[in-house]
């Protein structure tokens, strides 16, 4: 708990980008630090900067819908992102969402990799391709290698999923696709739980 709380309170004052002039906080992951399972996002949004916690805006609250379907608590789970601060570019005067760009991913690598260190999970989830990219290379591609396991040389299992802001916008798009897209999503969740369950043994 103290190299958590240690490691957060530094995070928290991160000058290691340019994110941290335009962010309204940084937004550390949380959850168990016993957590078997570890979510990995892309980066906050609005309302995960406004609030300092992942994943609880819309995406978040689509991401507990299929937890709570296979079974997953997220209490259980420890949930971050692959950079800590909102990364977004100005439309018509609106600020929107954006990936996080290499340099960006670079410089916030270090606090992804010590909650690794820290909470040691066995299980780690990508949500959405930067996540997965960080982790399997910047040859995945979501079209064929979502939904796989990937052993690490840490003895670690690594798969990769869609993210939930993509099935949301989905949504509004082609309701058929976004049907598609939610129910894999679930599928891929309940490899997740049944591999959690496997490892508990
Ligand atoms: N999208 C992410 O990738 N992470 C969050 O915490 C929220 C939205």
């Amino acid at each position: 708990m103290q190299a958590y709380q240690t490691l957060r309170s530094t995070a928290l004052q991160c000058p290691r980008c340019h994110l941290a002039q335009t962010r309204t906080q940084v937004v550390f992951g949380e959850g168990s630090l016993e957590a078997l399972v570890m979510l990995v996002g892309q980066g906050p949004g609005r309302v995960e900067d406004q609030t300092g916690r992942p994943f609880v805006g819309p995406a978040g609250r689509l991401l507990d819908q299929a937890l709570e379907t296979v079974g997953l608590a997220r209490s259980d789970l420890y949930v971050t992102n692959v950079i800590k601060c909102w990364a977004f570019q100005t439309v018509g005067g609106r600020r929107q969402d954006r990936p996080p760009t290499a340099a960006e991913r670079k410089a916030c690598a270090v606090w992804l990799s010590q909650e690794i260190q820290i909470v040691n999970p066995q299980i780690i989830v990508c949500l959405g391709a930067p996540a997965a990219q960080a982790f399997l290379g910047s040859r995945f591609k979501m079209t064929t290698d979502r939904g796989r396991w990937n052993p690490t040389p840490e003895g670690r299992w690594v798969i990769a999923t869609y993210h939930p802001a993509y099935i949301l916008r989905l949504k509004s798009l082609d309701e058929a696709a976004y049907e598609r897209t939610w129910q894999a999503f679930l599928d891929d969740f309940r490899q997740v739980a049944a591999k959690a369950r496997e490892l508990q043994k």
